[in-house]
């Protein structure tokens, strides 16, 4: 997910790209840049923020330009891989957001035709079809090179001394704003809201044609008409999508994450990682290694590794296993941080490749520091997170999970494929609970009085009882403790009471039985219960004091649905207190230090 803006008007573009761009940092911010047809096209681009280009850059003369803000999928963020990216006369200029699928076979091509390429991006590709076909019309050129191109894309194509702006969309948002003899484009209406409240919104498979006069969209080669939408937003508001905080976007946002992962795993043709054969490299043990949240989707993966693949898997928290005086030889580690940043973590992975243990990290950010210590990456597809509280990002990241083990040799196939069309149906079970929050919005009224809560769970969603009560405590300030339910009878009991309600997280597998003994203990105890189980669980209405119902699943997949249920608990309840959600006191999104 990045940011893309252009200008075509009388005034100076420069000032006004980046002020565009500014505004869609959200969408990306690990590089950026600018291309102005300033008697000749003109590039200003780095691995660094809006703001810093802004103040760095050489002052370009020109009414017309593009400019982009990124988010790194193909190449790590530097100078040369941020875009915008030009055809090998620099008369063409790009910038892009999406994924060109097929951009290594249509590279090959090209360099064989004589073009020549300077960055890892996959983007780099359309400036060079574009120049393919160009013979005079630009829009012509970049209609025939997007028959060719497979993928996602918004872009917006600049050529010199033509006084307009090509645009196209599939897949990628991009709007126009209608200024007075003068047009913006862009990925979202934060960025022109200053400019203009007058907005069209371009639907798959458009293109368009911006000058400063006015815009044509045609699609399949005939013309075609967009209604203009007034918008009531201010920028903020229209940074987050008209959500209240960028957590609550997040949460809502993870049905598409999870499309999003789950997609570009299925397009990888070899299995990412095949743990099935571990025994075969002479590597013995795996162990999932993070901190925070991230760790908590180690000890989920841990779950998910014993139970599909029946290998020996332990999470360790990453603090902690950087002072272990000896490191297990032939281990396999997967080293989860949604950042590729944070301190605790690559300490523990720089100890494991000196101890010639191989490092698969799974992280959100190309081109991290973790990504460059690792053997191998797996990038989730989460896009930028804001919020301090990680939402979106332990979903994907329990996808790469899922898809790790379920694309290694699994001996029960029938299983395997029974898994991955349970799988494929995540995204809408996740949505179903999003539709309809109302239970959960009242019972954060009620949650938010206490100061204390317990949250339980066992077998997979013991990890998922620890990161409810990380969200609860880290966005609401309540003191919340995670337990496996077993273990409250050995000293917590000590805590129960009126005062502490406890919130147990009760799947429909062997733990079940269990978890009903637990819940009457904890009953018995004078805790309020509040349970969250699967639609259709009649016996447990009677036992507690509230349940949140979800859509039935395998148990396998069950800490997604309860996750995304905790998440929204926490929200609300944070709401309740009035706390300031995005940026709860004394954390960070990125915990650089030890
Ligand atoms: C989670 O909501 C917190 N922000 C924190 O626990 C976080 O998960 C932890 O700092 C690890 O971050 P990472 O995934 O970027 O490595």
């Amino acid at each position: 997910m990045c940011g893309i803006v252009g200008y075509i008007g009388s005034k100076q573009a420069q000032p006004i790209l980046i002020s565009c761009l500014e505004k869609l940092e959200y969408r990306g911010y690990d590089s950026c840049g600018v291309a102005i047809d300033s008697d000749g096209i003109e590039v200003y681009k780095d691995a660094v923020r809006v703001k810093a280009l802004g103040e760095a850059s050489p002052r370009f003369k020109g009414t017309t330009g593009i400019g982009h803000t990124r988010w790194a999928t193909h190449g790590p963020p530097s100078q040369i891989n941020a875009h915008p990216h030009l055809d090998c006369n620099g008369n063409i200029a790009v910038v892009h957001n999406g994924i060109i699928s097929n951009s290594p076979e249509l590279k090959a091509r090209l360099i064989k035709e004589g073009h020549t390429f300077i960055s890892e991006t996959d983007t780099e590709v359309i400036p060079h079809l574009i120049e393919r076909y160009y013979k005079g019309d630009l829009k012509k050129a970049t209609e025939a090179a997007l028959s060719e191109i497979d993928g996602s894309y918004a872009i917006i194509v600049l050529a010199k001394d033509k006084h307009e702006l090509i645009v196209a969309r599939k897949d990628s948002p991009l709007i126009i704003g209608i200024g007075d003899r003068e047009n913006f484009i862009a990925s979202d209406v934060p960025a022109i809201l200053d400019h203009t409240d007058r907005v069209i919104y371009l639907e798959d498979g458009d293109l368009g044609v911006v000058t400063s006069s006015g815009v044509s969209i045609s699609r399949n080669g005939s013309g075609i008409k967009r209604a203009e939408q007034k918008i009531l937003w201010s920028v903020e508001e229209a940074q987050k999508a008209g959500y209240e905080h960028f957590m609550l976007k997040e949460i809502h946002e993870q049905p598409k994450v999870i499309r999003n992962t789950l997609a570009e795993y299925s397009r990888e043709t070899e299995p990412v990682l095949d743990l099935g054969k571990i025994r075969d490299t002479g590597r013995e043990s795996i162990i999932m290694l993070a901190s925070g949240t991230s760790y908590h989707a180690g000890m989920v993966g841990k779950y998910i590794v014993r139970e599909l693949l029946k290998l020996p898997a332990r999470a360790e928290i990453a603090s902690e296993f950087s002072y272990y005086t000896s490191v297990l030889p032939r281990t396999v580690a997967i080293a989860i941080t949604q950042s590729g940043e944070t301190a605790d973590t690559l300490k523990a992975m720089k100890k494991l490749r000196e101890a010639d243990c191989r490092v698969i990290a799974i992280t959100n950010v190309v081109g991290s520091t973790a990504s460059r210590i690792a053997n191998k990456t797996i990038y989730t597809r989460a896009g930028p997170e804001i919020s301090v509280a990680s939402t979106k990002a332990f979903t994907a990241q329990l996808m790469a999970l899922y898809w790790m083990a379920m694309t290694s040799s699994i001996t029960d196939t029938r299983r395997q494929s029974a898994l991955l069309t349970e799988l494929r149906q995540l995204p809408g079970k996740v949505q179903q609970i999003l539709d309809d929050e109302t239970g959960i919005t009242e019972l954060a009224k009620y949650m938010s009085k206490y100061e204390h809560a317990f949250f339980i769970g066992r077998g997979i969603n013991y990890p998922i009882a620890l990161e409810g009560a990380l969200k609860l405590k880290e966005i609401s300030y309540i003191h919340a403790e995670g337990y496996a339910a077993g273990e409250l009878k050995h000293g917590p009991f000590a805590l129960l009471g009126e005062q502490s309600p406890v919130i147990a997280v009760v799947a429909r597998d062997n733990t079940y039985e269990a978890m009903l003994t637990n819940i009457k203990e904890v009953k018995a105890r004078k805790s309020p219960v509040i349970a969250i189980v699967e639609q259709g669980d009649e016996d447990i209405d009677k036992l507690v004091d509230s349940v949140i119902t979800l859509p039935k699943v395998d148990t396998l997949f069950s800490p997604v649905l309860n996750i995304v249920a905790l998440q929204l608990l926490a929200y609300y309840t944070a709401k309740e207190r009035g706390c300031p959600i995005d940026y709860p006191r004394n954390l960070a999104k990125s915990v650089t230090v030890e």
